[in-house]
């Protein structure tokens, strides 16, 4: 079987021009434009990438940009009070503390303290039990991109069965969570459950996010089956450069899967299209507008 490859930059490009438009009708309709504030502790490289990145798309969707950058040292108290001040800031709609934190930093305090309609990364305790409950919350970004993807590609995900490897907090609880709102049949697997590769040789839909490169093969992939790699792993090759290869060995699981996401190039970009997303709406909810449509779970 010739895999469809579900191509994630150009389905993101149109994603982030749906919220575009959005947000210019909402500014040229009720004088409001969202606002995102993104706060970085400390100079991590990966984290200064991701952030300029975050502020590029927003102010491209049309929206307002607020980038707060504080020293390595700045201590947590000072963190909560920031925290605190965009709470009650009016233009902001969506605040994201970019992770990892200092150590000296408690983080699940610092993501506790966000205002659970403010919580774009759907990381608060708030939002996880509201997502688990089947009632509306904020849904973190990576896996509410896939959910896009799935159902762009399926239509409907009703009575499929969906395998779920990986079981972190970002990504696979939430991705669990959305696949059982959307009428899957779930199993979360993870790199110690036995016999993963029959666990997931039962999927129809196969999201892989266990951190691990080339981990899953195209022995534990159905025919036909959709997969959906969420890994993004920097390996040596032995040319002595580097690449970026997924969880899934790209090769010999697209000679099995009907459709598949490729690394570089799948789930990567949804995941900011999602967080302006998450913006938009949570912009939106605050003004009591209407859902954006095609844009939440
Ligand atoms: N660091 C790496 N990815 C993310 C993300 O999605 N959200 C936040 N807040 N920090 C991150």
């Amino acid at each position: 079987m010739t895999a469809h490859i579900i191509d994630g930059k150009a389905f993101s490009a149109k994603v982030q021009q749906m919220v575009t438009d959005h947000v210019t009708a909402m500014t040229a309709d009720h004088g409001i434009t969202p606002g995102l504030a993104v706060v970085l502790v400390g100079e991590d490289p990966a984290s200064e990438v991701y952030v300029r990145s975050k502020g590029k798309r927003t102010v491209e969707a049309g929206m307002n940009s607020y980038e707060h950058r504080l020293d390595a040292t700045t201590s947590q108290a000072e963190l909560l009070a920031l925290i605190d001040h965009l709470n009650a800031d009016q233009s902001v709609h969506g605040i994201l503390v970019q992770l990892p934190l200092p150590d000296h930093i408690d983080s699940a305090l610092v993501i506790n303290a966000i205002d659970p309609a403010k919580d774009v990364d759907g990381f608060h305790i708030s939002n996880v039990g509201l997502l688990g409950t089947g009632q509306k919350s904020m849904v973190p970004c990576t896996p509410l991109g896939c959910l896009m993807m799935l159902r762009d590609h399926h239509g409907s995900l009703s009575g499929l069965n969906a395998v779920v490897v990986g079981r972190s907090n970002i990504v696979g609880k939430p991705m669990a969570q959305l696949l059982l709102g959307d009428s899957c049949t779930v199993t979360i697997a993870h790199s110690r459950s036995k016999d993963l590769a029959a666990i997931c040789r039962s999927a129809d839909i196969l999201v892989a996010a266990v951190g691990r490169p080339e981990m899953i093969t195209g022995d534990f992939v159905k025919e036909g089956a959709t997969v959906i790699d969420v890994g993004i792993n920097r390996i040596a090759t032995p040319e002595g450069k580097t690449r970026l290869v997924g969880d899934c060995h790209y090769d010999s699981c697209a000679a099995k899967a009907g459709a598949i996401t490729p690394v570089p190039g799948g789930v990567g970009p949804m995941t900011i299209a999602c967080l302006l997303a998450n913006t938009l709406t949570a912009c939106a909810r605050s003004h009591g507008l209407p859902e954006p449509e095609g844009l939440t779970a």
